[in-house]
């Protein structure tokens, strides 16, 4: 398994995913401040991974604070700018708050950092379980007959602690059956051509990059059987937040008639909020979509919009699949 983050003789790495295929290095995170431009930058990316990274940059900033007299406060702070980094994987925002409430009852500095490592390392454990336990239940959902899959970002090691969501799920299925996985580009910051296509082939499954701009035909000519994704966010009626390019995917599977998956952890749901109306979805800058890697593609002065997510409807999905169960209804949702 690659590890996206690592925790070892108390320093904190990551792979830097920007240089990925190209470079594969691990990148010293010394402090919270180079976690935040690490998660800002997307070195770190991936809502389970995200989640984990702004653990660990609260963790490095008790550590920085916890000989000052007014550590709290220097604390509440640090924390305020790590969930101002990315407004959409709730991952983040539930490991935050999760942390919040230790602080707010924590009276020894020393202790409160000890609490926050445990706490890094436990929801590390907690994501690598809940990946397995994915590709589980999504193996038994997902009908025998589909070998054609697609999917759209990177779901994988990279953007979680183990398997992956989407991916852990069609690790699933490659383990049991010859399938060809159809990963869309993911433009602009092509999370499946970088990423998916290097884990893919890193795990010898049988896969074809295609362009964003080709699914429509790919499904209809590859006959694509089914579509996996992951998500950033899940509203208590089921509507998901996932990479732009993703709601075209879930309509393209209900005009042809093929099931589409979201698979993700329990950590993904955000229950306090009804529907995805309510989900704040980034907006990133002109400059990701007019220039590709550093080359000019479009006039400098032109006009842009840089959504990173977008947010499919519940009715288009045809199952929810988490380390619990698959969510086929949104009353489920509610009441889990
Ligand atoms: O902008 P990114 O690369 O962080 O977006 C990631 C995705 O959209 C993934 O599909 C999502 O986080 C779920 S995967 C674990």
């Amino acid at each position: 398994m690659i590890e996206s983050i690592i925790y070892k003789d108390n320093k904190i790495t990551l792979l830097d995913q920007t240089l990925l295929p190209i470079e594969e290095k691990y990148i010293s995170i010394p402090d919270y401040r180079t976690m935040i431009e690490a998660i800002k930058k997307l070195r770190i990316r991936g809502a389970p991974a995200i989640g984990i990274a702004a653990a660990w940059g609260i963790y490095l900033a008790a550590e920085e604070f916890k000989d000052s007299p007014d550590w709290k406060e220097k604390l509440e702070e640090a924390i305020s700018e790590i969930e101002a980094s990315r407004p959409t994987a709730v991952n983040l925002f539930k490991a935050s708050g999760e942390i919040k409430v230790l602080l707010a009852i924590s009276d020894y500095a020393d202790c409160f950092t000890e609490t926050v490592r445990d706490y890094a390392l436990k929801l590390m454990e907690y994501e690598k379980n809940a990946s397995v336990m994915m590709g589980v239940n999504g193996l038994e959902e997902i009908s025998d007959n589909a070998v054609n899959i697609m999917t759209i970002c990177n779901t994988g090691s990279l953007a979680t602690y183990g398997e992956g969501t989407a991916l852990a799920v069609i690790r699933a299925l490659a383990e049991k059956r010859d399938i060809t996985v159809y990963a869309c580009e993911t433009r602009p910051l092509l999370q499946g051509s970088r990423l998916t296509m290097w884990e893919l082939m890193r795990s010898g499954i049988e896969s074809r990059l295609i362009t964003d701009g080709m699914t429509g035909s790919i499904i209809r000519d590859k006959a694509i059987d089914c579509i996996v994704t992951g998500a950033d966010r899940i509203a208590a009626n089921g509507d998901s937040a996932n990479k732009i390019g993703t709601f075209n995917l879930a309509v393209l599977a209900n005009h042809f008639n093929i099931p589409f998956y979201i698979a993700a952890p329990e950590s993904t749901f955000d229950r306090s909020i009804k529907t995805g109306a309510e989900i704040n979805i980034e907006q990133r800058d002109a400059e990701e979509v007019k220039f590709v890697r550093g080359t000019q593609i479009a006039p400098a002065d032109c006009k842009v919009e840089n959504p990173a997510f977008d947010v499919t409807p519940f009715e288009l999905i045809t199952g929810i699949i988490t380390e619990k169960k698959v969510y086929k209804n949104p009353d489920e949702i509610h009441k889990a």
